[in-house]
């Protein structure tokens, strides 16, 4: 699967990029083995930080582990953004989470996948073998409900467009918030 989280990587970066965040300091909130941050933090020259509810790294990025899934362990405004990758359908906190990133940081950045059935399946037989140690409530929304919470939360957003390779199966929305 290293390819694929390679792939995801880029595509992830490749959309970030068009938002000129190269050398700012970064929270990657849910990093999981933070293989994906780690390219991600190449690629965009970051200075990178993590934290997940675990702590499973594969890479030895700097880290905290989260002592409650609502609460990031940092003081405000530690950060110049925090990013969000592909995490916010496993939590059931949502809004709670993206607060609290707003609290660290000054802008969000949200990778998350499409809504749809087909996308579902997928995710749940990937994490079932792959994490199965993971939370997986698969809180899934489309782009419009995406839109209707920022709304609610007074945050404004501005969506990227992720570029795919061919072969690539997979889709997602991409927001950054402020
Ligand atoms: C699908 S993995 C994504 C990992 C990584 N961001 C990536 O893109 O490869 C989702 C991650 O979210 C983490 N997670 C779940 N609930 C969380 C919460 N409330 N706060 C922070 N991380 C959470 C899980 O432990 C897992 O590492």
């Amino acid at each position: 699967m290293k390819w694929s989280k390679e792939a995801r990587a880029h595509i992830i970066s490749g959309c970030y990029a068009q938002w000129g965040i190269n050398n700012k300091k970064v929270l990657d909130v849910g990093c999981g083995d933070a293989l994906v941050s780690e390219i991600i933090s190449r690629d965009l020259n970051l200075d990178l930080h993590g934290t997940d509810i675990l702590d499973y790294r594969k890479k030895d990025i700097k880290f905290k582990v989260m002592e409650s899934p609502d609460r990031l362990p940092f003081e405000s405004s530690s950060f110049d953004l925090v990013m969000l990758n592909d995490i916010l359908h496993h939590t059931q906190n949502i809004e709670g989470l993206i607060l609290e990133a707003k609290r660290v940081g000054g802008q969000i950045l949200i990778f998350e996948d499409c809504e749809s059935m087909f996308l579902k399946s997928i995710d749940l037989v990937l994490n079932y073998f792959y994490c199965r140690h993971m939370p997986c409530p698969l809180n899934f929304k489309t782009e419009y409900e995406w839109i209707e919470l920022f709304k609610k939360l007074n945050l404004n957003y501005v969506s990227g467009k992720p570029e795919y390779p061919w072969w690539y199966p997979l889709r997602h929305m991409v927001f950054k918030l402020n």
